[in-house]
């Protein structure tokens, strides 16, 4: 398959780490030093849905298709306020499709995970124009009075539309259940038989833990498919990593002894939108110009699972 449109919508809200410092007891000098985040934007009046579908209509425009060529709907979403139904159904009404829909929850990598399915679907003959999105929104799941956890995260949505081609030269997705270092349980409603004790409360994460998993993982799923495709580091034009920590990306990038002009990032100006990073971060470059036909881009992302997910394009646009 290969990417022919992209989409994207940030929440108008945009809270500044000095804001932060008016109700937490941190520093904007912390959090930058730390994190590499400047600002991060904030759903407050929008919702999710509504979001996730004008960015759905940005890349089906941007790739010169209407809502009715569009034959699948896959959407990366950990939280949203539905339980049920699927947030890509929700989409599919907005923009007016009629194909059959579905989310999927691989955490912060799930915009490739759903890509990889978006791959198989084209493959299989069951669909040629497919819309993939990643739209979340994690500044729902943490305690606004923790701030090891509240400063990182921003929301936001992006799309892609992806059609039969020669784009994906490969792709690796890996998942080591490790459920212990990152997670978030929801209050479900109570019923006259529950007797179990039941824990539920903010997300809780290992900043330590996760970050070394992040790096050594996402090291080694880049390292995996150079090696697939036979591409050495400086052979790609952009590394598009999911946007967690700007000294993540400092770690993988000096892994692979490259410079950082290799590695766009928005983390600093909208913080850690899961899965929807690097699909927002994939239309910042396509529609600033970034990209030119030919060019091969990776993306890696990790998330709680643990789960990663790596792919290589050549861009075909
Ligand atoms: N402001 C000021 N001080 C803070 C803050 C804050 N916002 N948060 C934590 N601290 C304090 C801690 O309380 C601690 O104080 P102590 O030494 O008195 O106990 C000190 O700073 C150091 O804390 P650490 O947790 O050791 O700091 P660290 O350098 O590890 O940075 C961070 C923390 C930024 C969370 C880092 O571990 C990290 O980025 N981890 C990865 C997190 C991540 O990417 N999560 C993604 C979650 S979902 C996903 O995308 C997979």
């Amino acid at each position: 398959m290969k990417i022919i449109g992209t989409g994207r919508m940030h929440p108008s809200k945009v809270v500044t780490n000095q804001m932060l410092e008016q109700f937490l007891d941190t520093s904007d000098e912390w959090i930058k030093e730390r994190t590499g985040i400047a600002e991060r934007r904030l759903i407050s009046s929008e919702h999710l849905e509504d979001m996730a579908a004008e960015a759905a209509r940005q890349a089906i425009e941007d790739a010169n298709l209407t809502p009715a060529d569009i034959d699948y709907i896959i959407c990366s979403n950990v939280v949203n306020e539905y339980i049920t139904p699927s947030l890509s159904c929700i989409i599919q009404g907005a923009i007016g499709a009629k194909c059959a829909c579905v989310d999927v929850n691989a955490a912060c990598s799930g915009f490739i995970y759903a890509l990889d399915m978006a791959d198989d679907r084209i493959r299989s003959g069951k669909a040629k124009n497919v819309l993939v999105l990643g739209a979340e929104e994690p500044t729902r799941m943490v305690d606004w009075s923790d701030r090891s956890t509240c400063v990182l995260f921003g929301d936001g949505a992006g799309a892609v539309v992806v059609t039969e081609g020669e784009g994906m030269l490969a792709s690796r997705l890996t998942t080591v259940s490790k459920t212990d270092c990152l997670y978030y349980k929801r209050r479900l409603e109570p019923t006259p038989y529950i007797t179990k004790e039941e824990e539920f409360g903010p997300m809780y994460m290992n900043g330590r833990e996760v970050f070394k998993t992040a790096v050594l993982s996402s090291a080694r799923d880049i390292s995996t498919l150079l090696k697939q495709t036979g591409l050495q580091p400086s052979d790609i034009k952009y590394y598009v990593l999911h946007q967690a920590n700007m000294r993540i990306i400092e770690a993988i990038a000096s892994y692979l002894k490259l410079d950082m002009s290799y590695f766009p990032h928005n983390v600093d100006r909208c913080g850690n939108t899961s899965s929807a990073s690097v699909a927002l971060m994939l239309d910042e470059l396509s529609r600033g110009g970034k990209l030119e036909k030919g060019d091969k881009i990776l993306l890696s992302a990790f998330g709680a699972g643990f789960t990663t997910g790596a792919a290589i394009f050549e861009w075909t646009k």
